[in-house]
């Protein structure tokens, strides 16, 4: 089967509207900060399945490996028609999960929900023909705010992978997941990864390589902006800063002005001064410790079955019911 057309739950007059809010609130804040969603056009779409690949960037490994040994308990224990996939990019270690319920039956639609159009298209081409007989539903939408759209009915999985969980601020998690049990119907099923907290050492090289892909990565969203809004921000004068918070447990990237600079945002006719060293806050990675994942939650109305870890204890994830 060929996948089916995008389903745009977001228009691209909706997206230019939210990004134009969202830089000019975040480019006036003290400190200045961006939202993470901004990084990924097409290009910061691969610069992130690049930063899957460094040998820094344990994450997807260790997700991987989890999944792989435990895909075959997830399909038979949940028997879902329909598994959701939010945040989806390439949706590759998904294949797991789709093996798996080709191994056992039963699975008819697939829906990958991503907020970049060039990682659904090509993910959603590349499943339906991997996966002939399987419905492919590429949504292009926002996991904050369109959950309420998702096909409804039938016993569903949603599957929020790769720990972008954590790149919700802290405030922002509790009423994600209650949107998210709101969407769903008793008996539904959460499958959620989480990066767990963990020796700095490990943590900050994954966040910042020695091959400088994520420093690209985080530079991005100002190509973002100079493209999208007309600004003139000279990506290299900023350098890419990842700081291990260690009260609240998250990495924090930022972009460091390398020197006193103006810059204009066409688009919204804005000037911005940078001073030199001052930062801009471009995206958290939160990582949790198990008794906290459970506990966030059981408060969102999601009983815990069944939480995994890798050989190394880098990672989690865990299947949770609808209560
Ligand atoms: N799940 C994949 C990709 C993780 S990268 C993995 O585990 O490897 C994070 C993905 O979430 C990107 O594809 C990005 O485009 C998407 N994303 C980020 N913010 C989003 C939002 N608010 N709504 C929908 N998708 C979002
Ligand atoms: C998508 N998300 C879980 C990644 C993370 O690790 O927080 C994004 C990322 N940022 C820098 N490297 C990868």
């Amino acid at each position: 089967m060929s996948a089916e057309p995008l389903e745009i739950y977001l228009q691209e007059e909706q997206l230019g509207r939210q990004l134009r809010q969202d830089v000019r609130v975040g480019l006036t804040a003290r400190p200045k900060c961006l939202p993470p969603k901004w990084f990924y056009d097409a290009r910061g779409s691969e610069l992130f399945e690049e930063i899957t690949r460094l040998p820094e960037y344990y994450p997807t490994r260790a997700e991987r490996a989890i999944l792989a040994e435990h895909a075959d308990e997830i399909a038979t224990r949940t028997g879902v028609k329909t598994l959701i996939e939010l945040g989806s990019g390439s949706s590759d270690k998904t294949r797991l999960l789709l093996d798996a319920f080709s191994r056992h039956g039963g699975l008819g639609t697939f829906v990958p929900l991503d907020v970049s159009i060039s990682a659904l298209r090509q993910s959603t081409a590349e499943i339906a023909a991997d996966y002939p007989g399987l419905r492919v539903r590429g949504v292009v939408g926002d996991f904050t705010r369109h959950l309420d759209r998702l096909p409804a009915g039938g016993g569903r999985l949603v599957a929020f992978l790769g720990g972008t969980i954590g790149n919700l601020a802290p405030d922002e998690r509790a009423p994600f997941l209650a949107g998210m049990r709101a969407a769903l119907e008793a008996g539904d099923w959460l499958l959620i990864g989480t990066d767990l907290v963990k020796d700095p050492a490990v943590i900050v090289p994954a966040y910042d390589d020695a091959a400088g892909v994520t420093a690209e990565f985080n530079r991005n969203v100002l190509r973002v902006l100079n493209r999208e809004l007309g600004a003139d921000f000279d990506p290299d004068a900023f350098a890419h800063v990842a700081l291990w918070d260690a009260e609240r447990e998250w990495i924090e990237m930022r972009l460091r002005s390398r020197r006193a600079q103006r810059v204009r945002v066409r688009d919204l006719g804005l000037e911005v001064d940078f001073a030199e060293g001052e930062e801009l806050r471009t995206e958290i990675s939160a990582k949790f410790r198990p008794e906290g994942i459970q506990a966030e939650l059981d408060r969102a109305g999601f009983a815990t079955r069944a939480r995994w870890t890798d050989a190394d204890s880098l990672f989690a994830v865990s299947l949770a019911q609808v209560r």
